[in-house]
C-alpha cells in the first residue's frame, strides 16, 4: 500500500491558503446572532407591549405570572427581587435560549465567528492549543440533550397560543369568535418553523432511531426517525428561519400593542 507523508502546517491566525470568501459566512453568522441577541435581549426587559388581542409574543410565552390574560399564576409574584426589573420574558428566555446556545449548529457557527476557533476551515486561529468540547466550561454544552426536552414542550404552548390567536373577544358582545389575523399566520408559520428546528435536533434523531449502541427495529420508529432525519438535514436552515421568524413575532405583536401598527382581520 502507497503510503503518502502528509506535513501539518501551523498557521498564524487568519492565515489559509484558501481562495474563497471563507470570511463571509462567519461575518454573517456574526451580524445575524448579535442582532438576535440586541433585540431579544431588549424586548425581554420591556415587560410590556407583549400581548394583543388573542395574540402572545412568543418570547414571553407561557406567561407564568405577568399583567396580561395569558397569565397562568396572575401578576407579579411578591417573591420577585425588588432590584430586578419584572418581565415575564425573564422566566422563559433561558430556556429555548438554552436550547439554541448548545445546539450543535450553532455551536460550530459561532466558535467560528465570535471566538475564530477557528475562524473557517483551513484557516489558522488564534490559540495553539486544542481542548474540544471534554473539559470544562465546554463540556457543560452537553446540556443540550436536556433542554431538547424542554423545547419539545414549549412547542406545544406556542402551538396552543396560535390555536388561541383564532379566538377574537367581539366587542360589542364580549363573546369570543373565530376570526383569522395577520397576526395569527404570523404566530402560526412561527410554530411552523420553531417546531421544525427543534424536531430536526441531532438528539432527537438519536433518541428515536433506538437506544445505545442498538438501531430500533420498530416501524413507527423507523418512521419518525426519517421524519426527524429530513428534518435534521436542513437543521441550519430552519435555525435562521426560526431565529427570524421569532423576532418577527414578537415585533408584530409589540407594534401592534403599542398602535404603531394596525393588525388585519382576514376573516
Ligand atoms: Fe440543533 Fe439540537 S442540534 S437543536
Amino acid at each position: 500500500m502507497q503510503v503518502i507523508p502528509v506535513t501539518a502546517v501551523h498557521r498564524g491566525f487568519g492565515q489559509t491558503a484558501r481562495r474563497d470568501s471563507w470570511w463571509a459566512a462567519p461575518l454573517g453568522v456574526f451580524l445575524g446572532l448579535s442582532a438576535f441577541v440586541v433585540y431579544a435581549t431588549w424586548a425581554a426587559f420591556q415587560g410590556e407591549h407583549y400581548h394583543f388581542g388573542p395574540y402572545l409574543s412568543p418570547f414571553y410565552a407561557p406567561v407564568l405570572w405577568g399583567d396580561s390574560p395569558h397569565a397562568w399564576f396572575g401578576p407579579k409574584p411578591d417573591w420577585w427581587p425588588a432590584l430586578l426589573p419584572f418581565s415575564p420574558a425573564l422566566l422563559i428566555l433561558p430556556f429555548p435560549g438554552g436550547f439554541r446556545f448548545t445546539c450543535y449548529y450553532y455551536r460550530g457557527a459561532y466558535y467560528k465567528a465570535f471566538w475564530a476557533d477557528p475562524p473557517s476551515c483551513a484557516v489558522g486561529e488564534p490559540r495553539k492549543g486544542y481542548r474540544g468540547e471534554n473539559a470544562f466550561p465546554l463540556i457543560l454544552q452537553n446540556v443540550h440533550r436536556f433542554f431538547m426536552w424542554v423545547a419539545v414542550v414549549f412547542i406545544a404552548f406556542l402551538a396552543y397560543d396560535v390555536w388561541k390567536a383564532l379566538w377574537f373577544t367581539n366587542p360589542a358582545t364580549g363573546a369570543a369568535e373565530f376570526g383569522i389575523g395577520v397576526g395569527t399566520i404570523v404566530l402560526a408559520v412561527n410554530v411552523v418553523l420553531l417546531a421544525s428546528y427543534t424536531w430536526g435536533c441531532h438528539v432527537l434523531r438519536h433518541v428515536v432511531g433506538g437506544r445505545m449502541d442498538e438501531v430500533s427495529k420498530s416501524p413507527i420508529c423507523d418512521t419518525a426517525y426519517a421524519c426527524v432525519s429530513g428534518l435534521n438535514l436542513r437543521h441550519q436552515l430552519f435555525a435562521w428561519c426560526s431565529l427570524f421568524s421569532v423576532m418577527v413575532a414578537d415585533l408584530y405583536v409589540r407594534l401592534c400593542s403599542m398602535g404603531i401598527w394596525t393588525d388585519l382581520r382576514l376573516l
